[in-house]
């Protein structure tokens, strides 16, 4: 497995219940990294999975987040990876009839030839679907509830937690993400994990995630990626994040 996990920091916040809670998405592990879609790649061929759309404007998270990225990172990034997703799984009764998180689950039961297209592509599917709702312009600022003592205890602070989160996605070699996660174990950690690969072989369940595929920043920040995980970090919807923590919590 080519995967590349890295794990920050991990520390039990004694949660038994976080075993069987869960965020709905995944992704996935080896193989060639997963080709950057095109912007202006042809629309979705029909088939079982459907780009969720924008839970807000495109321009919604500016100044922070830039329109045109957003626009063009949901209706084309986004959308190629769902194109080519159900490519995939045409001609796989088994595998259309499946949720993405499934695919992502079962990946070592996945037929060869289709298993990096949906660990590529399904990854790219579910990881972005989580992403759209984890921004707002809106609402908390903060981690509130159970998830704000959870990041406490496990790293001391919040703004210690800010720190060790854009370090981190600042050290993604390549393309890649940064996630908040907590474990099977109900354990917090900060890890990364290349492409769109998040399964859960690679990856604890995602709270959050944040996305530093070139794509993701390249119109509005060219290089500077700090710069863009710092206006990320001031458009992440903490109550969306939290609710995923308590829901998680509750099994
Ligand atoms: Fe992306």
């Amino acid at each position: 497995m080519t995967t590349r996990r890295e794990f920050i920091r991990t520390l039990s916040i004694g949660t038994a219940g976080l075993l069987a809670g869960g965020v709905a998405r995944a992704a996935a592990a080896p193989a060639p990294p997963a080709a950057a879609p095109a912007a202006g790649a042809p629309p979705a061929p029909s088939g079982p999975f459907v780009l969720p759309p924008l839970p807000y404007a495109a321009d919604a998270l500016e100044p922070h987040l830039d329109a045109q990225t957003m626009q063009i990172h949901h209706d084309k990034h986004h959308a190629t990876y769902v194109a080519k997703l159900n490519a995939a799984v045409a001609g796989h009764s088994d595998l259309a009839s499946s949720s993405v998180e499934d695919l992502l689950r079962r990946l070592d039961t996945i037929p060869a030839d289709v298993r990096s297209a949906i660990r590529n592509h399904g990854g790219g599917h579910a990881n972005h679907s989580l992403l759209w709702p984890s921004l707002s312009r809106d609402g908390a600022r903060a981690p509130i509830g159970e998830l704000a003592g959870a990041i406490d205890r496990s790293f001391g602070s919040f703004a210690a937690f800010q720190d060790k989160f854009a370090a981190a996605a600042l050290g993604v070699f390549g393309s890649g993400w940064a996630w908040l996660t907590h474990s099977a174990a109900g354990e917090l950690a900060i890890e990364t994990s290349a492409n769109q690969d998040s399964d859960s072989d690679v990856l604890s369940r995602p709270l959050l995630g944040i996305d530093v595929w070139e794509h993701a920043y390249y119109l509005k920040f060219q290089s500077r990626r700090a710069d863009y995980i710092a206006a990320f970090a001031k458009v992440v919807n903490w109550d969306e994040v939290s609710r995923r923590y308590r829901d998680a919590a509750k099994g």
